[in-house]
């Protein structure tokens, strides 16, 4: 799809995100008195995930739950991308009970990660091609990558079916269009430049060196090992995350992180973003303080 065709679809799928009317008291927090009061409305969401500290530092601000006025295709893509990480906290919705039907019996994924198109579909898109192919992730599902290109309107249909089950109530339709533009237009495609063996990535550390220290430091320190608590799998400094999941790192490199203040970097193009990684997998691997 041509740039001017993605600008066009996400206009159509954005003609009810600027209204955001249906979802605005979820979704567009216009005034800090909006936000505090969509703050006690959500009270009974389910927080757990979420580090403990994330409500006392003010993350609820509009570039985490909002939404511009006029989108560009980035931030749709990036948004998209959010979803595909995990919904329900992006669009402050209690996540489903139990597990997706469609996730395999023996998986070893917790109920609620079973939500996650992540879990299914795998940090590099590939699902059982790819670094889910064997290891405790494995679900024998195969990847989103055979949509990129796809008709946006096929991939609704698809996440509507009774495989997905995603209703209405869980991904309103707006939510859903960003996300079948990510599958469609806004997935990289990790394999070029990622050796899948040694996982090592092909970029330049020096010119991720220039970026990592003025845009990174101010939050990750010049070591990579602040403001990172990671997904619970003891990966929680930049290094690490880098070396042992370049896929994960890429994908919250490119769209940012769920629920945190981390910008998402897409706009910066591909040779940027893997120059970073690059440069991320040259830092310390073991956390300050294990
Ligand atoms: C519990 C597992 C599971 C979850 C979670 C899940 N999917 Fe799927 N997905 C599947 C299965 C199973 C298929 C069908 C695969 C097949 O046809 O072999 C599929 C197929 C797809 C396809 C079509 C792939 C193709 O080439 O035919 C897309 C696109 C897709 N999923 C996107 C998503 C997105 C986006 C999400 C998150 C909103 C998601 N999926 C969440 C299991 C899952
Ligand atoms: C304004 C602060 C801020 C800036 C600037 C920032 N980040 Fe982050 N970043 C965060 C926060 C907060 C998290 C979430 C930490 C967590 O949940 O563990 C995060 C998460 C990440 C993650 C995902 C960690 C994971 O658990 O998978 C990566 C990778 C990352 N940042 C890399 C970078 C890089 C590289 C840059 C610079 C290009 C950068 N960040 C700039 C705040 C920032």
């Amino acid at each position: 799809m041509s740039a001017s065709n993605l600008a066009s679809a996400a206009a159509r799928g954005f003609s009810c995100f600027a209204l955001a009317a249906s979802l605005a008291s979820v979704l567009l927090f216009s005034s800090p008195d909006a936000r505090a009061q969509s703050q006690s409305e959500s009270s009974d969401f389910n927080w757990e995930f979420l580090p403990d500290d994330t409500l006392d530092k003010g993350f609820y601000q509009s570039y985490l739950y909002g939404v511009p006025d006029n989108p560009s295709d980035d931030w749709v893509l990036a948004y998209g991308g959010r979803l595909y990480d995990l919904w329900w906290v992006v669009l402050l919705v209690d996540p489903p009970a139990g597990r997706h039907p469609s996730y395999p019996k023996a998986g070893v994924a917790a109920d609620l990660e079973t939500w996650r198109c992540v879990s299914c579909h795998g940090w590099d898109y590939r699902g059982r091609d790819g670094n889910f192919a064997s290891g405790p992730n494995y679900t024998g599902i195969k990847g989103i990558n055979g949509k990129v290109g796809a008709d946006p309107k096929e991939i609704e249909r698809i996440l509507r079916a009774p495989e997905h089950g995603f209703t209405e109530e869980m991904i309103p339709d707006n939510a859903l269009s960003a996300l079948a533009l990510f599958v469609a237009n806004g997935q990289d495609d990790p394999t070029a430049q990622i050796d899948s063996n040694t996982r090592r990535v092909r970029g330049r550390p020096d010119e991720g060196r220039r970026l990592f220290q003025t845009i990174c430091a101010i939050c990750h320190d010049f070591d990579g090992r602040a403001y990172i608590t990671g997904e619970g799998d003891g990966l929680n400094t930049l290094g690490a995350i880098a070396n042992s999941d370049p896929w994960r790192a890429l994908h919250k490199l490119s769209n940012g992180q769920t629920y945190a203040d981390m910008p998402a970097l897409r706009a910066l193009g591909r040779q940027s973003l893997m120059d970073l990684m690059a440069y991320l997998q040259t830092l310390p691997e073991e956390p300050l303080e294990p």
